[in-house]
């Protein structure tokens, strides 16, 4: 009787004990957890936050193709370190495993100041993606140690008031796939950033940044021409070079490279070129050649441009006739070619041209009736024909 009642009460209080180790184990497990976001990291993260001011402005007004409004608003602003795991913060994003910081998004987050030489940002050496795009760091000049980040496949300085020369160390990155370093919110002549020694930095360039997808450096002072190296970025998707001050003929087996979707040279007036014999193995969408001096005739082979939505050769100094081949473009939606020296009639072809909204073809010397195809493109909102010298019809 009493071996048994001793019996239970043991069973009883091994039960608790074995509870309450349980529940221990339990507390020293989630104690264990560690932030995953070592403290190191989120000491260099708070120490860049507080590197700035922030001043919310006035939203940036930009062009990109169309004028947009960018929104901004302070993301380190919630940046704190009671809200402990800094892989969490706005922006930021970490190694799942090492959490190691290898992402950064800060673009459009109102800081304000300079971006010194010290930065605490060259501490955080594991990251991959850098996004500062659209802040104001109140024309300081670049800093050259981008270098140190080796592990960079981002980097995004786009429109963020960074001045002086472009550091040749940057393309030790040979990691990067985009680079952004343009801005399109000043179409003043005043360049912020520029280019020391092009005809060495172009060709390294095009040599070190073999796994380029994107390169964007409009408003950058280049002065140069563009060395035909760049014809074998391969990788090549997108090429933004408006505004550059580029000279020189720009070489056209760049426009043949077989994954560019998108080049925009505008605004470069003495940039001279042609267009090349286009073949079938292209991914070319927009093609924009405003304000430059490219000169000749539109191709036959332009048809091949399969997948091209916006062809804009504007203000430039083309001539010849427009070939009845562009009817064949079935994606084409912005035809802009407006200010050159196109001469003979408008193809009929162009009423094949389904996708059609801006059409715009003044100031050209362009004969012949109206052409009346036209009217039956449903989504056609802007036709520009004026200065031509087109057959007036009234019936
Ligand atoms: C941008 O925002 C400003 C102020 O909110 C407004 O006046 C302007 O029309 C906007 N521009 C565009 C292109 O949306
Ligand atoms: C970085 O440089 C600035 C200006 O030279 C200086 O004021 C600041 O104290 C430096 N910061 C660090 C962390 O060394
Ligand atoms: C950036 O800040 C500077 C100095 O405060 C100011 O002059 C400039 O207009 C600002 N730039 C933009 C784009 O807001
Ligand atoms: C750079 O960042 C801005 C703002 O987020 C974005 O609009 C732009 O497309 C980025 N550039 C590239 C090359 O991804
Ligand atoms: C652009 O760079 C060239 C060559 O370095 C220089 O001569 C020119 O003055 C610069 N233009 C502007 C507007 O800064
Ligand atoms: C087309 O381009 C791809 C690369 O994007 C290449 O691999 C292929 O050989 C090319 N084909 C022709 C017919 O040139
Ligand atoms: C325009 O092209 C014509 C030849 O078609 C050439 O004579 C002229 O110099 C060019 N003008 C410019 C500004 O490039
Ligand atoms: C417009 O479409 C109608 C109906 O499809 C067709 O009969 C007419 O010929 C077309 N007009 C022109 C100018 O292509």
């Amino acid at each position: 009787m009493i071996d048994s009642y001793y019996s239970s009460l043991r069973f009883f209080l091994h039960t608790i004990a074995l509870l309450f180790s349980i529940f221990n184990l339990f507390n020293t497990y989630a104690s264990l957890t560690p932030d995953l976001c070592p403290p190191d990291q989120r000491d260099t993260l708070l120490e860049f936050k507080n590197e700035f001011k922030i001043r919310k402005h006035d939203d940036f007004l930009d062009f990109d193709g169309f004028w947009i409004n960018v929104t901004s608003y302070p993301k380190t602003e919630s940046w704190a370190i009671s809200s402990s795991d800094c892989c969490n913060w706005d922006g930021v994003t970490c190694d799942t495993k090492s959490g190691k910081v290898i992402g950064l998004d800060l673009s459009c987050s109102c800081l304000h100041g300079r971006l010194e030489p010290n930065t605490s940002l060259f501490r955080l050496k594991h990251l991959r993606n850098l996004n500062l795009a659209y802040n104001n760091f109140t024309f300081s000049p670049l800093p050259d140690k981008f270098n140190t980040l080796m592990w960079l496949e981002r980097l995004n300085l786009s429109e963020s008031s960074l001045t002086g020369q472009i550091p040749t160390k940057i393309l030790q990155l040979t990691n990067l796939v985009f680079l952004d370093l343009s801005s399109y919110n000043s179409f003043s002549p005043s360049f912020l950033l520029c280019i020391e020694n092009p005809p060495l930095f172009l060709p390294l360039l095009a040599r070190n940044l073999r796994n380029l997808r994107a390169l964007h450096m409009s408003s950058v002072n280049i002065s140069s021409e563009i060395p035909k190296e760049f014809s074998c970025i391969w990788s090549l998707r997108s090429l933004r070079l408006e505004g550059c001050n580029l000279i020189g003929e720009f070489p056209s087996s760049v426009l043949l490279l077989p994954n560019l979707q998108s080049i925009r040279l505008d605004r470069n007036l003495e940039l001279s070129g042609e267009l090349p014999d286009f073949h079938g193995n292209n991914s070319m969408k927009i093609l924009s050649l405003l304000e430059t001096s490219f000169s000749g005739n539109i191709p036959d082979s332009i048809s091949n441009l399969k997948h091209l939505t916006f062809l804009t050769l504007e203000g430039s100094n083309f001539s010849g006739r427009i070939p009845s081949s562009l009817g064949e473009l079935s994606c084409l939606s912005n035809l802009l070619i407006a200010g050159n020296h196109f001469t003979g009639e408008i193809p009929s072809s162009i009423g094949n041209l389904k996708q059609l909204t801006v059409f715009s073809v003044g100031y050209n010397k362009l004969i012949g009736n109206f052409p009346s195809a036209l009217l039956n493109l449903t989504k056609l909102r802007s036709i520009h024909l004026s200065s031509n010298q087109f057959t007036v019809q009234l019936t």
